[in-house]
């Protein structure tokens, strides 16, 4: 059997529609085998030459947890400075973050000189290495979606001012910092639509021909 059955494919198509960037978490533990499910359904995701350039670092540090909070509040004031009048208004009532109850925290980093995969597809694009790592964090996202757990992904930081802390090998770059648990709701639609910040569109505004 080639496809997966219909079934399969309307529940596939309504888990795509349902995932959600969540910010507000309750505060109960993720079990530990459920998140290394997670992880290992990451760990399937497409690489560049199979190079599985992602590096999953579960932050436990009461202290680590922290320098991310001073980090993007720090980040989250200096972009709430750059809007203006109403504009303004709507950025500061956002919550774009839950780094504070969620329960599980991932670092998520690139290591950009593997030695797995032996080079092959990275040679004129070497930011495939990264792309890869986005594929990984698109499974889980869904992957943890599918049992009902919410991810949210805060890229508010400045990455530079925290790779010391976290002790960063030179070659590992910072992708992704995500804050995993239960959500204490699902929305049907994106928060910043919800708060009228942005709206989603059609596919035909971004389908081309050429
Ligand atoms: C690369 C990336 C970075 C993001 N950074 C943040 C962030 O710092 N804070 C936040 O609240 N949401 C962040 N988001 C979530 C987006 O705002 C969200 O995906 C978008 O509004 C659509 O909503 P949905 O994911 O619920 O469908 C990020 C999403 C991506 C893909």
């Amino acid at each position: 059997m080639h496809a997966f059955s219909e079934a399969f494919r309307a529940e596939l198509d309504a888990l795509l529609r349902a995932r959600r960037d969540v910010r507000r978490f309750r505060r109960d533990p993720v079990p530990e085998p459920l998140l290394l499910h997670l992880l290992e359904q990451a760990n399937l995701a497409p690489s560049v030459g199979l190079s599985q350039p992602w590096r999953f670092i579960r932050v436990q540090s009461p202290k680590l947890r922290a320098a991310v909070a001073t980090a993007f509040e720090a980040a989250n004031a200096a972009a709430a400075s750059g809007y203006e009048g109403a504009r303004a208004e709507t950025y500061k009532r956002l919550k774009l973050e839950g780094l504070g109850q969620a329960p599980e925290h991932l670092l998520i980093c690139c290591e950009t000189a593997p030695a797995q995969g032996h080079g092959l597809g990275r040679q004129t694009q070497p930011q495939t290495l990264r792309d890869s790592v986005v594929c990984a964090i698109q499974i889980l996202w869904l992957a943890a979606r599918a049992e009902g757990l919410g991810i949210g992904w805060v890229s508010i930081l400045d990455p530079q001012g925290l790779r010391e802390a976290f002790d960063l090998p030179p070659t590992w770059e910072w992708v992704a910092y995500l804050c995993v648990g239960w959500p204490e709701a699902f929305l049907d639609i994106p928060e910043l639509e919800a708060e009228g910040w942005e709206q989603r569109r059609p596919l035909a505004d971004v389908l081309e021909r050429r």
